[in-house]
C-alpha cells in the first residue's frame, strides 16, 4: 500500500533492504536502498517516476490497489535510469497511451532503453502542468547525474522531487529524514554524493543556485532514493553547497594494500610520524584490500590528504590498489595533496606509478614516491616515520 505524505501525494515506491550492490559492483549500498515513485492526485492524477525492473510486476500491482491505472493522467519521468524507469514497459503494457513527460533528452534515454514509440511530451525548465489545484513546474538538471535530469516542483504541496539529487542508498520504513539515525543518514547522503554526483560538483552548485533564486517554498524534497527531507529540507541544500565547494577535512588518509605485511607496516610507521607531526589532524588508515571500496571514496572526499601505497608485483601495483586509483580518477577530487609509497623486492616502480596516477587524478604530489626493500627493519620504520613528518611539513607549507 502507499503511504500519504502531503494532500495530493501519495509515496508508491519500493524499499529494498536486501540490496547491496548498485551500478553492478561499482557501488556498495550496504544499508539497502528505496526507488520512491509519488502517486499525486489533484483534479489530474499524475505518477511520478517508477522503480527498478526486478519489481515492476509487484510496484504496477501495489499501484492497482492505490488507484485505477487508466485514471492516470501523465506519467513524469525525471530520469530515466533503469532504477527509476524499469518498471514503464510493465506499467504501459496497462495504460499504453499515457503521455510520458520527461525531457528530450530523457525520450530519448526511453527509447534506447525500451525501444516502444510511446507517448512522449518533451518538457523544459519552467513549463508547467496545471493538475487542478497544484501545478508542477519542470527544472532541468542535466548532468545531475545523467544528460536527461530534471526536477519537478509541486506547487501548493511545495514538493521538489529532485530523483538522484539529495538522494541515498538506505532503506527505511518511515521514509522521513527526522525519523531515522541522523549519522547514519549524514553518512549515507554523503557516500552518495561522492560516488554518484562529486563528478558533477559544478553543475550541482550551478544549479542549487539557480534553484535558491526561483524561491519555491519548500515544504519537502522528495527524492528517489531514500528519505524524504520533510523535516528543514534546507539542510540537505546547504550540505550539499559545502560538499560541491572542494570539501575537505582536517584528515589524512593512508590507503595501502599489502602482500606480506611490508606496505602495511610502512603505512602505520607514517601515520605514527603523521600524528607525532601534528597531534590535531585526524590520520585514518584503510586497506584498499578489505574496506570497502566506496567508503573509502567517501573518506578520499573528506581527506586533506592522501598517501597511497602499494607493494610492486609484476612491476605494477596491486588490483586493489589499481582499481581504486581509477575510480579516484572518475571522481574527480578537488584541492587534494598526495604522495606514495610500498615495499619491493627487486624493481620497485609501484610508488612512482602510484604517483603519477595521483597526478592524473588531479592530486598534487607534495613528497617524492617512497620505498623500502624486502621487509622493513627498525631504521626504515624511522625512515617510514620521518616520511610522515616530511609529508606533513611539506603539507603546512603548500
Ligand atoms: Fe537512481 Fe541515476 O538513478
Amino acid at each position: 500500500m502507499g503511504k500519504k505524505i502531503s494532500d495530493h501525494v501519495t509515496w508508491v515506491g519500493k524499499i529494498d533492504w536486501e540490496l547491496k550492490h548498485f551500478h553492478g559492483e561499482e557501488l556498495s549500498t550496504n544499508r539497502g536502498s528505496g526507488y520512491n515513485s509519488y502517486l499525486i492526485r489533484d483534479r489530474k492524477v499524475v505518477l511520478m517516476d517508477t522503480v527498478w525492473q526486478p519489481y515492476d510486476a509487484e510496484f504496477v500491482a501495489r499501484l492497482k490497489e492505490e488507484i485505477d491505472l487508466r485514471d492516470i493522467d501523465y506519467i513524469v519521468m525525471n530520469h530515466n535510469e533503469i532504477d527509476h524507469s524499469g518498471a514503464l514497459p510493465e506499467l504501459m503494457r496497462e495504460i499504453p497511451d499515457t503521455p510520458i513527460y520527461c525531457t528530450k533528452k530523457g525520450e530519448a534515454i526511453i527509447r534506447g532503453h525500451y525501444h516502444q514509440d510511446w507517448n512522449f511530451v518533451n518538457v523544459k525548465t519552467n513549463d508547467t502542468l496545471e493538475l487542478g489545484e497544484t501545478t508542477l513546474t519542470f527544472i532541468e538538471a542535466p548532468m545531475l547525474h545523467w544528460p536527461d535530469t530534471m526536477f519537478s516542483y509541486l506547487s501548493g504541496d511545495q514538493i521538489l522531487f529532485s530523483n538522484d539529487g539529495f538522494g541515498q542508498h538506505f532503506a527505511t520504513e518511515s521514509l522521513y529524514n527526522d525519523t531515522v539515525d541522523q549519522t547514519e543518514l549524514y553518512y549515507e547522503a554523503e557516500k552518495y554524493y561522492v560516488n554518484i554526483l562529486n563528478l558533477y560538483s559544478a553543475n550541482v552548485a550551478r544549479k542549487i543556485k539557480e534553484l535558491l533564486a526561483m524561491n519555491l517554498p519548500l515544504s519537502m524534497i522528495a527524492p528517489s532514493h531514500g528519505v524524504i527531507w520533510k523535516n528543514e529540507p534546507e539542510q540537505i541544500i546547504k550540505k550539499y553547497l559545502e560538499w560541491a565547494d572542494a570539501y575537505q577535512e582536517d584528515q589524512i588518509l593512508i590507503v595501502y594494500d599489502t602482500m606480506w605485511n611490508s606496505t602495511r607496516t610502512m603505512a602505520e610507521a607514517v601515520g605514527y610520524g603523521i600524528q607525532k607531526e601534528d597531534p590535531k589532524v585526524k590520520v585514518r588508515l584503510m586497506n584498499a584490500a578489505k574496506d570497502d571500496k566506496n567508503d573509502i571514496l567517501t573518506e578520499v572526499f573528506r581527506s586533506k590528504a592522501v598517501l597511497v601505497g602499494s607493494p610492486t608485483v609484476n612491476y605494477g601495483v596491486t588490483y586493489a590498489i589499481g582499481g581504486l586509483l581509477e575510480m579516484m580518477k572518475g571522481l574527480r577530487f578537488k584541492n587534494k595533496k598526495a604522495a606514495s609509497f610500498g615495499s619491493y623486492g627487486w624493481s620497485g616502480e609501484a610508488p612512482k606509478q602510484i604517483s603519477e596516477k595521483l597526478q592524473e587524478c588531479g592530486f598534487e604530489i607534495i613528497c617524492e614516491p617512497f620505498k623500502t626493500l624486502w621487509v622493513p627493519d627498525q631504521s626504515a620504520v624511522e625512515e617510514c616515520r620521518n616520511y610522515g613528518i616530511a609529508f606533513v611539513e611539506a603539507l603546512n607549507i603548500g
